[in-house]
């Protein structure tokens, strides 16, 4: 199907469900939230106390910019569909997390979509709203360790890390390539995923002696381990972690930058686990004279980081289509208001249980292709940009 006749779709079903949800709980009350007309103006008529709302979001940060693009998207297609639900953020606080959530249970949501700031810590909330009778929908980062998850809308995020991994065996030959590696948050289960899949690509072309890591001596203890235990995994991820913020992944680069001989600089692949940080490191290593040459991965297609790859900055991004999951969320929002489960092709374990999921595709992002990925696709207007190929 056409993916805009897909979300045209989404969007009726949204407005039935909403309706038969709402005819159900109130009467035929109207959400508490105004609708939206056709215009696109919200009405301003006050809307009566103590409704309630169908569904509520919770996002982690607006300090990532990864979150603004779901926030503008949700609200997107939401206004399409003629209602507003409230998008909460947690500013990287899993108690204002815990806050938003209850603030939301408080006002009546069935369906709670949200993106926990820390996957373990965020187990207290998703279980307070189950308690409540609330079903929860972990969005593209997996909330931990707790049975009270009924859904995970998500990229492969496995596949993410693959593309990476595949990315820098394309572009390098011989053997005894320099090879630096940036990880996510610990605290985020995704930042395990990624890792998982660009190990899977790379380990053998460690093993074989095609990269030689640089930064990393638990990686480099593990490098003929094809399959890491989680544990394996964390020791790397923590001695490379970005925390997801871009100081953080700055200051670790020029930290492993110095500590690097000049043979270890040369022509370098990097690892970098998503855009914001991969424009730090990228900065990084183009600012040491050593440094003749650089491949660094990324994700998310921000709007800067197509900018980097235009500019021959940053090597290659991951486009995951946020509109596409925002519409996996409302379509499993929606099958939970009207009584049904949405579909499942997967399940992600998540320390307690397997969590039905069904993940979405990724696109590898590459100047050869930005224009068509981004431009052409819609995700993106030309004019946002300069110089596109
Ligand atoms: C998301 C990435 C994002 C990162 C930092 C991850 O969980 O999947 O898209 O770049 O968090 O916010």
């Amino acid at each position: 199907m056409n993916p805009k006749m897909n979300r045209s779709l989404l969007v009726v079903s949204l407005l039935v469900a909403l309706a038969m949800f709402l005819a159900a709980c109130g009467g035929g009350a109207t959400p508490t939230t105004a609708p939206v007309q056709p215009s696109g103006q919200a009405t301003t008529a006050p809307q009566p106390a103590g409704e309630k709302l169908g569904v509520g979001i919770v996002l982690p940060t607006k300090d990532e910019p990864r979150w603004l693009q779901d926030e503008a998207r949700f609200k997107e297609a939401l206004t399409k569909a003629g209602y507003e639900v409230e998008i909460l953020f947690s500013q990287g606080d899993s108690g204002k997390e815990k806050a938003n959530v209850e603030s939301l249970i408080t006002k009546g949501v069935k369906v709670l979509i949200i993106c926990p700031q820390d996957g373990t810590a965020a187990a207290a909330a998703a279980e307070a709203a189950k308690a409540a009778g609330v079903k929860v929908i972990s969005y593209d980062r997996l909330i931990r360790d707790t049975e009270a998850v009924d859904y995970y809308v998500t990229f492969d995020s496995v596949a993410v890390g693959e593309a990476w991994g595949q990315y820098l065996i394309d572009n390098a030959s011989g053997t005894g390539n320099n090879l630096y590696l940036y990880a996510g948050a610990p605290s985020d289960n995704n930042a395990f995923l990624f890792f998982e899949g660009a190990w899977n690509k790379l380990q053998p072309k460690i093993a074989d002696g095609t990269f030689v890591i640089k930064n990393s001596s638990e990686a480099v203890a593990l490098k003929d381990t094809a399959k890491l235990s989680r544990d394996e995994m964390a020791k790397i991820i923590n001695q490379v972690t970005t925390e997801w913020k871009f100081d953080t992944a700055k200051n670790l680069a020029e930290a492993n930058l110095t500590a690097a001989a000049a043979a270890d600089k040369g022509t370098v692949f990097i690892v970098a686990p998503n855009d914001g940080t991969a424009r730090a490191i990228a900065d990084a290593f183009a600012a040491d004279k050593d440094v003749t040459q650089y491949f660094v991965t990324g994700q998310d297609a921000e709007k800067a980081s197509v900018q980097y790859i235009i500019d021959g900055k940053q090597s290659m991004t991951v486009l995951k289509d946020v509109r596409t999951l925002v519409d996996d969320a409302i379509t499993a929002a929606v099958a939970y208001l009207s009584g049904g489960t949405p579909e499942k092709t997967n399940s992600y374990n998540n320390g307690k249980v397997d969590v039905p999921a069904k993940p979405s595709a990724i696109v590898t992002v590459t100047k050869d292709n930005v224009k068509a990925a981004i431009v052409d696709s819609g995700y993106y207007p030309a004019a946002d940009f300069t110089g596109l190929p």
